[in-house]
Order: C-alpha cells, then structure tokens, then sequence
C-alpha cells in the first residue's frame, strides 16, 4: 500500500512531458561534464585522484577503462574504485611501482538505459621520486660576445625539471624575463646570457636554481661555472653555437629563437620572417624583442609558426640560420545536432567541427563502440577530415549515443549527441 504514492511518482516522471508543441521523453543520454585533463602526472608520495562526471536521466553510471577497452579493476594498496565515480591511485612505494598501471592510459565511461559514451584517453604518469644532480659548465666565449651558460639536467628527469633562476657570485638572483636587464638576459627555456663579455666576465662564478613539477623539490648545481674569455687578436667570421629550432609551443607562450654565434669584431645579427607572401625584416615591437642573436616573440599565436631565418656578418664572414617554429593551440570540437529525432527509415546527419593545431584525426564512435568502417553500409563518414556522419534510413538499433573525437600528438577531445526515434510507441 504505502508503494501507491511512490508509484504515480515514478510513473508521471519516467512517462512524458509536454513542452510547449513538442513531447518531450524525461529520459536523457549520458553526456560527460568534467573528466581529467588528456595528461595527469603526479608523485609517488602523494598519490592521485582522478574524478569523471556526466549528467543524463536516470543519472549515468561512471566506470574505468583501459586504453584498450578492457575495465579497470581495484588493485588493493594500489588503486582504488570509489562509489562516487573517482578513481584513486594511492601513494606508493618506489618497490611497488607498476608500468600497467603508473603509466598507463585510461578513459571514463558513462552510460544509462539511453547508451554509453566514452571520455578521452588520459594518460597517467607517476613519478617516482628520486634524487637528482644538476651540473653547470664553463663556456668559451670572444671578447665583445655572447656568453651562453646551460643548466645540464640529467635524461630522467628532464621532461619534469625547469630551470628557476641563476645566481651569480652567491649573492647575485638572475630570474627569467622577457627582456634582458643591462648585462644579463636569463630566458624562459633556462639558458642565461651574458652580453658583451669582457675579460673581466671571467671572475665571476654562476649556478643554476631548479625545481621538478611533479615533486617540487629543488636542486642548485653542485658546481660552478665561469666564462672563459680568450681573444685570438685577430679577425674571426661569425660561427653559430648551435643550430637547433625550438620545441614545439603553447598558444600563450614564449618563443625563444637562438642564433648566438661568435666571431671578432662581434658580429651583426638580423632577424627575417619567411612566409608565402616573401620575406620580412623582424623588428622589436610590443612581442617582439631581439639582441644580440635571441630573438623572444612573447603570447605566441598560431600565425607565428613557420620559418625564421637569422643572419650574423661581421668583416670576416657571415653565417646564416633557418628555424621552424610549430605553434600548438588547443583543441576544441562542437558536435551538432547535440539531440535528433528521426523517424524510422528516415536519414539522421551529425556534423563535427574542430579547431586547433596540430590537426588532429576525427573518429566516431555509438555507444562507445567505433562507427563508420563501412560494417552496415548505412552509416557513412564523409568530408575531407572525416567531419560528417551521416547514417541512412534509420532502424531501431541506430538509436542511442554519437560521439566526434578528435586527437592529435597532445590532446583528444570528444562532443555528444543523441539519437532519439520519433513516433517511438512508448
Ligand atoms: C569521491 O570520494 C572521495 C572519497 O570519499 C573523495 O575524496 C572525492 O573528493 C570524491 N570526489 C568527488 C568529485 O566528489
Ligand atoms: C616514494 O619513493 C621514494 C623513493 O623511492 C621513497 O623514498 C618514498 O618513501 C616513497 N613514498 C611513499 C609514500 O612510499
Ligand atoms: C652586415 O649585413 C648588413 C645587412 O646586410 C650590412 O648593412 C652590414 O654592413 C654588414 N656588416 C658587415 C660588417 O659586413
């Protein structure tokens, strides 16, 4: 009896609403609101909660994946299943480390009576955390030149450790900035210079300042280093240092481009943009500021990459440079129409649009499960990126949930929409 009152509840939400004209079913598909970032790094000594979140009716359940589809499972002391959808990996000894799991990719799903989506893959990277030693060398530089000194940061960590600062004669704090002070110019990739050296440069003694991201310590070079100043007294044509264009970069980021070379007299340097439209000289500007062989380009766009060139003369010679500079710019994707109705028989077609650098590639998925390898016939990708999905004269089975990825070298991204049926029996 006291089931009666629950009941007429239950059945006056889950039947049908009218809205306005149209009938609108109380029942929605799953449609992820927050999910991890495509990259979660975190330490050994701290562990790592990673949370996915979807809204739908009824409320969409959260599971775990593995990139290959497999589930995750609860591993005790290691990894833990919460009921609330999060996924937690427990701090852990440097003995109980395990690649399948502490280096592993992982994606959420959530799914209802409507279908199933899927979230982007995520990538889990712990790190242990281990002591480090970072070194400073003596560098070689000509009368009049540019002193270039490097923090050498060991191969296992150096996808984690930056350079914070450099410290000159014990007393002296030399941070990164976008322009150079008077004599010194330490620059956002952790390189310091030294302008227009002098042998008396060479009693000054430098060390570098590090931190790792993921742990946080800090580590100061155990050594010192010093300019080595010698002057051949006679003239020297312009030779780079190095020859070597810079990672690829963030929208929002500095630029550093590098073309210090030495040479006697100290030799000339000149900055040019190529572009389909020709060559351009590069001046200082509010981005962009140059001196003596660096070139920084500050809150980098997408229309900066491409190609720069740098030249160094002096009377004995010149030298001549190329670099590529490749801008990375967030993904961001829009899948419509986010909800359809069609009849039975009738043709449904989703259009996804992304934008962002590198290009990525596009797939879909229904219900979690890859679409469009031509199996039925009926469900075509077309467009040029593969941007379209068009399924024809629909059946009952092609109800249910559509996703878009895209993924490129450094993200993926997904948007959703539902397939509903129209004059559907209830
Ligand atoms: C899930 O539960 C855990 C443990 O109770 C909690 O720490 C975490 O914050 C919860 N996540 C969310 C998003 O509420
Ligand atoms: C993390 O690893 C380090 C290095 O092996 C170890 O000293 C430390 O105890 C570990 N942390 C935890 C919480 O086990
Ligand atoms: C270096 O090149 C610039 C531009 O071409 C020129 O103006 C300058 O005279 C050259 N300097 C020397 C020392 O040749």
């Amino acid at each position: 009896m006291a089931s009666w009152p629950l009941r007429i509840v239950l059945l006056s939400s889950t039947l049908i609403l009218v809205r306005g004209r149209g009938v609108v079913l109380d029942s929605q598909g799953p449609v992820l609101i927050s999910e991890p970032r495509s990259s979660v790094e975190f330490s050994n000594e701290t562990g790592a909660m990673i949370h996915c979140s979807a809204q739908g009716s009824p409320l969409p359940r959260i599971d775990w994946l593995m990139g290959d589809g497999s589930p995750v499972l609860p591993i005790p002391h290691i990894r833990e299943m919460l009921v609330n959808g999060s996924m937690y990996f427990l701090p852990f000894g440097a003995e109980t480390y395990r690649h399948d799991v502490h280096s592993a990719v992982y994606r959420c799903q959530a799914s209802n009576s409507v279908g199933r989506v899927l979230g982007r893959e995520i990538t889990v990277k712990a790190v242990v955390r281990q002591k480090y030693e970072v070194q400073v060398r003596d560098a070689y530089v000509l009368p009049g030149n540019t002193g270039v000194l490097r923090c050498e940061i060991p191969t296992f960590v150096k996808e984690y450790v930056a350079v914070t600062s450099w410290v000159r004669d014990s007393a002296y704090n030399i941070f990164p900035t976008p322009k150079s002070d008077d004599r010194h110019h330490m620059l956002p990739t952790g390189e310091l210079l030294v302008f227009s050296v002098t042998s008396s440069d060479a009693q000054s003694s430098y060390r570098c300042r590090t931190v790792h991201r993921v742990t946080g310590d800090t580590v100061e070079s155990s050594s010192y280093a010093r300019l080595v100043v010698t002057d051949p007294h006679t003239p020297v044509p312009p030779r780079f240092n190095e020859r070597v264009s810079p990672a690829p970069i963030r929208t929002g980021e500095t630029i550093v481009l590098s073309c210090i070379s030495q040479g006697i007299p100290p030799p000339m340097y000149l900055w040019f943009r190529e572009s389909v439209t020709g060559t351009a000289m590069i001046f200082n500007s509010e981005r962009i500021y140059t001196r003596a062989g660096v070139l920084v380009l500050q809150s980098a766009r997408a229309e900066d990459a491409g190609r720069y060139v740098c030249h160094a003369n002096n009377t004995a010679g010149s030298e001549m440079v190329e670099l590529e500079v490749s801008i990375i710019s967030s993904l961001s994707i829009h899948l419509v129409p986010q909800q359809v109705t069609v009849d039975l028989g009738k043709d449904a077609e989703f259009q996804c649009s992304v934008t962002g650098q590198p290009i990525p590639v596009i797939f879909w998925t229904k219900d979690g499960h890859p679409v469009g390898e031509g199996a039925s016939g009926r469900s075509k990708i077309t467009g040029n990126d593969g941007s379209t999905l068009r399924v024809s004269s629909v059946v009952r089975d092609d109800k249910g949930m559509y996703q878009c990825f895209a993924k490129n070298d450094y993200e993926m991204v997904q948007a959703t929409a539902e397939l509903r049926l129209g004059g559907e029996c209830l």
